[in-house]
């Protein structure tokens, strides 16, 4: 069991629904939080959590309420400026612009010159890179022996995609996963930093060292990675070095945290649901639906948040103008009325893309068919090697209600 205290699921059943706060980090941290949102589905489905340490908050737990609120970015802002798009606003002086947290006109252009990296034309190429990638760092782990699964394969193989995105200095990759943990971490005694301050100085030097890139690119021809394009970019080449670094941590972190935690996710789901992986190892062709299925059962991003722009009524209640809402697709993705079974992780669903991992409407992932493919060839290069990856231990998990991921994963390789 991962460190901090373990709160009884009984407490999300006893404690008054108005007390109910399910975005405490420490229940993400314990795996907690699963009998608080199922509660809340049942007994109040859009929740007003009056205080809390990140102020109060609307949380919307039905899949449908979610979609409602995700397709409506009319009334439901994601703009920095109001706090963005996570139940922690930035402080003021500190919010940076990035077009995940714009709305239209300037996310729409800022949007339009970034998606041609992940277009299928793109994405084709990139497949054989992949899958050179994950051959190599798979061949190059121990068998028979337990290590981390999460250091020396998830994390390694999305800093690497993330060094191609970028044409980033390859021996540098791992300053990428740094800048990435650092940006959606939350400064505490111990942890990955400390104080605002070290957060800020760290997030600089990667300004320093992306800035540097910029200059290179901008007076070269364009050329097919996400610097170059936004160097050359209509809507994206007179941005600000604020905007800029907001970019350029928003690709690092959508590309990074939660692709990463889905491979991790998918060995973790494996193992708990053992007759799932007999069906996959008798039939590989299941992977192709079996990616999504991960993808929901892990949730890497338990949420997203608006800001609404106007009152707004919904399941009999009135969200209010300016009032923060917390729409937790993790509750979403588990809410029975949608999805058969939703607790069980089942490989073979008839229709496994319908979750709400990736969002809905105008901010849908940009990089969800990336996320894809390179599961789909994590998996596919396993099956061809060995006959069990197998948990050996509990996962430490992230303490955040936001990435919703692992720390560390031991396993055991077994021919
Ligand atoms: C947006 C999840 C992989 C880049 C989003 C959003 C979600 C999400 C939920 C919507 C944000 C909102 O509505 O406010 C995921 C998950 C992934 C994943 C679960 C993996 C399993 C990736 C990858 C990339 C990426 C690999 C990099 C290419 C982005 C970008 C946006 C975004 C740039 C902003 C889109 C916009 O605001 O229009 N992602 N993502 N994501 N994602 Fe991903």
């Amino acid at each position: 069991m991962a460190d901090g205290a373990m709160k009884p699921a009984g407490e999300a059943w006893t404690t008054p629904l108005e007390d109910l706060h399910p975005g405490d980090p420490d229940l993400f941290l314990n795996d907690a939080h699963w009998p608080y949102f199922e509660r809340l589905r049942a007994e109040a489905p859009i929740h007003w959590c009056k205080d809390s340490e990140f102020g109060p908050y609307w949380s919307v737990t039905r899949y449908n309420d979610i979609m409602a609120i995700d397709t409506n970015h009319q009334v439901f802002s994601s703009e920095a400026a109001l706090g963005g798009i996570t139940i922690r606003d930035a402080p003021p002086d500190l919010r940076r612009p990035s077009f995940i947290a714009m709305d239209p006109p300037r996310h729409d252009v800022q949007r339009k010159t970034v998606s041609p990296i992940v277009s299928p034309a793109n994405l084709h190429q990139m497949e054989p890179i992949i899958r050179g990638r994950v051959q190599t760092i798979l061949d190059g782990l121990p068998i028979g022996e337990t290590f981390d699964w999460v250091d020396r394969v998830s994390i390694e193989l999305t800093t690497q995609m993330l060094a191609t995105l970028f044409d980033f200095p390859f021996e540098e990759r791992r300053r990428l996963t740094r800048w990435s943990d650092v940006a959606t971490s939350l400064p505490m005694p111990g942890g990955i930093v400390e104080t605002e301050e070290e957060r800020q100085a760290e997030l600089l030097e990667c300004l320093a060292c992306f800035t540097g890139l910029w200059n290179q690119r901008v007076n070269a021809p364009p050329a097919g990675d996400l610097v170059s394009m936004m160097a050359h970019g209509e809507a994206t080449r007179d941005m600000s070095p604020d905007e800029y670094l907001g970019n350029i941590i928003l690709l690092i972190v959508g590309g990074n945290d939660t692709t990463r935690n889905s491979i991790s996710g998918g060995v973790l789901a494996l193992n708990r649901f053992p007759e799932e992986y007999a069906k996959l190892r008798a039939n590989p062709d299941l992977i192709t639906s079996m990616v999504p299925e991960i993808i929901r059962w892990q949730t890497p991003l338990a949420h997203m948040r608006r800001t609404a722009l106007e009152d707004y009524e919904i399941g009999g209640q009135t969200i209010k103008k300016g009032d923060k809402v917390v729409m937790w697709y993790v509750s979403g993705n588990r809410d029975g009325e949608m999805i058969d079974n939703p607790d069980a992780f089942i490989i073979d669903r008839e229709r496994p893309r319908q979750h709400l991992s990736f969002g809905f409407g105008i901010h849908r992932c940009v990089g969800n068919r990336l996320a894809e493919l390179q599961l789909k060839i994590v998996w596919e290069e396993i099956l061809k090697r060995w006959s069990f990856v197998e948990v050996m231990g509990e996962p430490r998990r992230v303490r955040s209600s936001f990435v919703k991921g692992y720390e560390t994963l031991p396993v055991r390789i077994t021919v």
